[in-house]
């Protein structure tokens, strides 16, 4: 297990390039098996995520071929003959739990993992069977599994509200129903950038669906589907985490490229209210950190609200600021294991139910430090780099499964963090 070490209080500079999103990636590959032909996926990041979903893929009889060097995944279904997965690789991502929808839809019969529990508590998927039953499929459980059969071979489509909103079950019901014999109509659906991609994608694919961007989804099923290529849409959560990095140390002027500026949502003029300077062009922004970052206190709401994936950087950055301010999470209540660890390093967070409360500035101090998941590792990684003296984050694999090069691209523009095999 890999461990970092850093060395803290270094401003970053210069020109640090933002790589495909990784939660736009998984549904897109999942996806892929619903076509009669290969698909090409552009911009596919090098992570521990990705190739744990072609594991998945594979599973099932998929050919996967990945050219690293070219972020470029082909996928190609036309050997699918196993139509499960397995609990060993389910439990490592949730996002497999994709595979419900895409295997209905392929072949009208999945039998998939339940997900279980994650570092931050529970993660319902209520609403990807609900959803999938509403459109026809026949549910049974079966020690941990859920075995899902569409009778007659192909779902009929139907009309599910989803409440809440559900990023998860909007993909899973998506990927069913785009093959079905009838009408689906999802209402209240999410409406995150990764859901509008995968809708554009299915629908360059040949699937029907409309109202794409909206709450209220409308898909007409169509009998087969073709593979495309397509490119995958940067990674708005790895562009918010070093715009939010930036504005940490007053010396900070960091360019971030190959971003889209539309996908940022409401997080931009939150993000403006700290006295931050952005300049955006097409596909970048310029962040010149503020001398004195103004405290703003934000809540985790669903698109285009705050990103719950970036709370934990946004809570690390405000022990920087000069005076209170609190992150709430709306989405996910439990989603503050880096609260402790920030206090290791001397930050002042209360946490209250699902409210943290942080005084700031103070001044950091390096120590070591661990954490359980994706997004709470780089937020103890951001602190360490505006620490004082030597902070050691352990268990950096939560980070390799959702930051591609991560300390390759943070020395580039000035920070000094050692990768060390334990
Ligand atoms: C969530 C984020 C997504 C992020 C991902 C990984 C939102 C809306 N979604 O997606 O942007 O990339 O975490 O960090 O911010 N729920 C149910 N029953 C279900 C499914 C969900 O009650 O069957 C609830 C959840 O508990 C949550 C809310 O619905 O409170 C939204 O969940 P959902 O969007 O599905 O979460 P993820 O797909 O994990």
């Amino acid at each position: 297990m890999d461990k970092f070490i850093i060395e803290g209080q270094t401003p970053l500079r210069g020109t640090l390039a933002v790589s495909g999103s990784k939660n736009a990636a998984l549904p897109l590959m999942a996806a892929a098996l619903l076509a009669d032909s290969p698909t090409t996926l552009q911009n596919i990041p090098r992570l521990n995520d990705i190739y744990t979903f072609n594991n998945v893929l594979r599973v099932t009889g998929t050919l996967v071929n990945f050219d690293e060097a070219a972020n470029t995944l082909v996928i190609d279904p036309a050997n699918l003959s196993f139509p499960e997965s397995p609990y060993d690789l389910v439990r490592k991502m949730r996002a497999s739990f994709y595979m419900l929808g895409a295997l209905l839809g392929q072949g009208g019969y999945a039998k998939v993992s339940l997900p279980g529990g994650c570092a931050w508590g529970p993660r319902p998927v209520n609403l990807h069977m609900e959803g999938l039953k509403a459109i026809g499929a026949e549910i049974t459980m079966d020690k941990g599994y859920v075995i899902a059969h569409a009778p007659g071979g192909r779902l009929r489509g139907g009309t599910i509200r989803l409440n809440p909103s559900s990023v998860g079950a909007t993909v899973n019901i998506l990927l069913g129903a785009v093959k079905a014999t009838g009408r689906t109509v999802i209402e209240n659906a999410a409406r995150e950038p990764d859901v509008v991609l995968l809708c554009k994608a299915l629908n360059a694919m040949g699937a029907q669906i409309s109202g794409v961007g909206t709450d209220t989804l409308t898909i007409e099923g169509v009998s087969g589907l073709s593979g495309i290529t397509f490119t995958n849409a940067p990674d708005r959560i790895e562009a918010g985490t070093y715009m939010i990095a930036a504005a940490m140390h007053p010396d900070s002027d960091l360019l971030i490229t190959k971003l889209d500026p539309q996908d940022l949502g409401e997080f931009t003029q939150t993000f403006k209210q700290t006295g931050v300077t952005l300049e955006f062009a097409d596909d970048s922004v310029r962040v010149k950190a503020p001398e004195k970052l103004i405290p703003v206190s934000i809540k985790a709401e669903i698109y285009p609200g705050f990103p719950t994936d970036l709370q934990a950087q946004w809570a690390t950055m405000l022990t920087q600021a000069s005076g209170k301010a609190t992150v709430t999470d709306h989405i996910y209540y439990d989603r503050f294991s880096y609260v402790p660890e920030l206090g290791r390093l001397g930050a002042d967070a209360v946490l209250t139910e699902n409210t943290v409360a942080i005084q700031g500035k103070t001044p950091l101090q390096g120590a070591s430090v661990m954490s359980t998941d994706l997004r709470a590792s780089v937020s103890l990684v951001m602190a360490g780099m505006v620490a004082g003296g030597t902070t050691e984050v352990l268990r950096v694999y939560h980070l390799d499964r959702g930051y591609e090069n991560l300390e390759v691209k943070l020395n580039a523009v000035g920070a000094k963090i050692t990768r060390v095999a334990e």
